[in-house]
């Protein structure tokens, strides 16, 4: 059956069963592969997305879940002030690897900048101990964040 879903401000119909995940949608339907897979089961957070501003697994999340709720992915998270400051620190500090886990990553980043723009190592913690990166790039995703904060604290 027909579903309407808000992605990245533009509202999509999609035919699929009201129990798809909202992963398989983004990516084999739509064609939004920057969104991973990695596991389906809520375990690695490679296919994080948004939303409304909350860090989400898109892999347990069924598309009849979503009501009117916006949905935001990497390919958009750059025009989002929080998330054009994640991604100029990700640069700037060289965080990928493999790059396979970053989006979801970024994700969860930008949600945690845009929710607390001061955010302590615990904070970060807390907020990223769901997204698992198999290079080991968490030295680099703490200090991209802390540099993208830094730079929302300036205004800059
Ligand atoms: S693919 Fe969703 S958490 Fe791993
Ligand atoms: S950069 Fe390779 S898994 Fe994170």
């Amino acid at each position: 059956m027909a579903v309407a879903i808000k992605i990245n401000g533009n509202t999509h119909s999609v035919d699929v069963d009201d129990d798809t995940p909202l992963l398989w949608v983004l990516r084999d339907v739509l064609g939004m592969t920057g969104t991973k897979f990695g596991c389906g089961m809520a375990l690695c957070g490679a296919c994080t997305v948004q939303i409304d501003g909350v860090a989400t697994r898109s892999c347990i999340t069924t598309v009849d879940s979503l009501g009117e709720s916006e949905v935001t992915t990497i390919e958009a998270i750059g025009s989002t002030p929080a998330g054009a400051k994640i991604q100029k620190a990700w640069l700037e500090h060289e965080v990928p690897q493999c790059g396979y886990c970053q989006s979801g990553q970024i994700m969860s980043a930008s949600a945690l900048l845009a929710a607390n723009p001061n955010p302590t190592d615990a904070d970060i913690d807390d907020a990223m101990s769901g997204n698992i990166c198999r290079c080991g790039t968490y030295v680099r995703i703490r200090a991209a964040i802390k540099l993208a904060a830094q730079s929302a604290g300036n205004g800059g």
